[in-house]
């Protein structure tokens, strides 16, 4: 018996991994977290299957859950939205079932950051424009913020950032970044990326401004990548840049074929 966590992906319900559909379409039980997975991705789960969403179950209760299925040797397919290693809780489910001896795998699924920036049909790393992208949020009433993590502290590098679980306080995080950024700097929040009713709304950190409607399934893209044109080509492809796949001169650093 395994517990197979896997990334449920950003809410398209094709945006799953093959191997994540295989393992749901093979597991007994299905333990979900309905808050954000979409509800496709369940239509894998074999008929009979025991499919329970655990957004208002405690840790204990899912532990339960879990327990039971192991008793009855019956895999389990736990799924969390986006990818697993960022805001899934799936590092303290783990810890429990290292204790209890109880073995897991897991699957990696498609992020939300990564959803919204294909929304934006964007690079958020350009050459010369930014070169990292950091992925954080802004204080939560679950999760205190670490010190030396702060949004000022990020946004000194000039980073492209992607702020999650924060669209509710945009004026504050907008008020943070642009001693940094500057006001004229692009900014994107993008409201359920890749769901059908996805909204993308493109606006710099002076003028940006939100509907009602954008609630907390939404991210805050902020950087020079979101808009940039005049920024270089890449060096790995330009025409004379010697390397491993592609020898060029009379000397080239890789001469033997790859
Ligand atoms: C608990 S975190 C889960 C992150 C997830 N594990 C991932 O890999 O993206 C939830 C936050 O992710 C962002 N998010 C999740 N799904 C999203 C989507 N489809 N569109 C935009 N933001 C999304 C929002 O900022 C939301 O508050």
């Amino acid at each position: 018996m395994t517990v197979h966590f896997i990334g449920a992906g950003p809410g398209a319900a094709d945006l799953l991994t093959l191997r994540g559909r295989d393992l749901i379409a093979a597991c007994s039980v299905c333990l979900y977290a309905g808050s954000l997975v979409p509800t496709g991705v369940l239509a894998h789960c074999p008929a009979g299957a025991r499919v329970v969403n655990t957004a208002a179950l405690s840790l204990d209760d899912i532990m339960e859950e879990i327990a039971a299925a192991h008793a009855k040797g019956f895999d389990v397919a736990r799924l969390h939205s986006g990818d697993l290693s960022i805001w899934s809780a799936m590092g303290e489910q783990l810890r429990r079932l290292r204790a209890l001896k109880i073995p897991y795998d897991v699957t990696p699924g498609v992020p939300a950051f990564a959803a919204a920036a294909a929304a934006l049909g964007v690079e958020l790393t350009l050459p010369g424009v930014a070169q990292s992208v950091i992925l954080t949020r802004t204080l939560g009433r679950a999760s205190p913020i670490p010190a030396g993590e702060s949004l000022a502290a990020f946004a000194a590098t000039g980073a492209t950032l992607a702020v999650h679980l924060s669209v509710q306080a945009l004026a504050d995080v907008v008020e943070q970044l642009v001693p940094h950024y500057g006001a004229d700097c692009p900014v994107a929040v993008v409201w359920r990326a890749s769901w059908p009713d996805q909204q993308v709304i493109r606006a710099t950190l002076g003028t940006i401004a939100i509907g009602p409607e954008i609630d907390r399934t939404a991210l805050i893209l902020v950087g020079r990548t979101l808009a940039a044109e005049g920024f270089s080509e890449s060096r790995l492809y330009a025409g004379d840049y010697d390397r491993r796949y592609r020898p060029v001169g009379a000397e080239p650093r890789f001469p033997e074929k790859p």
